[in-house]
């Protein structure tokens, strides 16, 4: 499983090409707010500063530059930022 390093609210965080966002942003300690872990509430929604991430099937709606960690997993090829609230 390849490794990618994350940039959350200006915090360096090592992550992984497997687990959800959500998934890897709690491993790391931090506490997002989710609701239903499965992309129907928005709950979750981010703003992505930069790079790409691979948003799966979700009921939520998202704006451009704008996805659901609970149902996204990042890309190997792309160094990114988010945004959580
Ligand atoms: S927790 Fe419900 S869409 Fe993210």
């Amino acid at each position: 499983m390849s490794k990618v390093t994350l940039n959350v609210n200006g915090i360096t965080l090592e992550g992984n090409t497997g687990d959800s966002l959500l998934e890897q942003l709690e491993s790391a300690g931090l506490q997002p707010e989710y609701q239903c872990r499965n992309g129907v509430c928005g709950a979750c929604r981010c703003r992505l500063g930069s790079g790409k991430v691979s948003q799966k099937d979700s009921l939520a709606y998202t704006a451009k530059m704008r996805f659901l960690p609970a149902k996204a997993v990042h890309l190997p090829t792309w160094s990114w930022s988010l945004i959580i609230h």
